[in-house]
């Protein structure tokens, strides 16, 4: 790892912690990912730079200094393009975690829109990072994880209410992560 990638990395580290460091699980669970996302780059020679300092600042938005609409993903991206952070890592932010199909149910579609969306081993690699990461820091599978965010979000969310489309695309990302997984070791 460079010099340029750690300073990165820890920038992206820092600023995640400023925000979310006093919020418990949310810090945990974004260290957890952080974390994932680094085994993750390295097994599958994705960008570390790009994949872990995004993994660090996903869930920015959730920091109520940053909120402006409500919807971490697009708060996130936000907050990072405004203050120069590439649009690459704001990118990856803002489409976390199939963030469009809960954005398009919010109205918020075309505001995410100005975040490129990338079919790509990158993008899929966070969400499956995310996916597999539990609020707490632990390791889940992408089943408990999809099982315990729509318990807590609730049977009346957005999130319940788009997981016919958000459910299987989340499935299909972890299906190609561990396919390539399983090629790799
Ligand atoms: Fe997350």
């Amino acid at each position: 790892m460079s010099v340029q990638t750690r300073a990165f990395v820890t920038a992206a580290r820092e600023v995640a912690h400023d925000l979310l460091a006093s919020m418990g699980n949310r810090w945990l669970h974004t260290a957890g990912v952080a974390d994932r996302a680094g085994e993750l780059a390295d097994s599958l020679g994705l960008d570390h730079d790009t994949l872990v300092a995004s993994a660090w600042l996903h869930d920015i938005g959730y920091a109520a200094r940053i909120k402006v609409t409500g919807f971490h993903p697009l708060d996130g991206a936000d907050h990072l393009a405004g203050r120069g952070w590439p649009l690459s890592v704001a990118a990856q932010v803002a489409h976390h975690s199939g963030a469009r199909f809960v954005a398009a149910a919010r109205g918020l579609g075309e505001h995410l829109a100005a975040y490129p969306y990338e079919d790509s081993l990158l993008f899929d690699t966070l969400t499956y990072a995310d996916q597999t990461v539990g609020p707490t820091g632990l390791r889940v599978t992408p089943a408990a994880r999809h099982e315990e965010m729509l318990l807590r979000h609730g049977p009346d969310s957005v999130n319940a209410k788009v997981d016919h489309l958000r459910g299987p695309y989340l499935l299909e990302a972890a299906t190609r992560v561990e396919s390539l997984l399983r090629v790799t070791h």
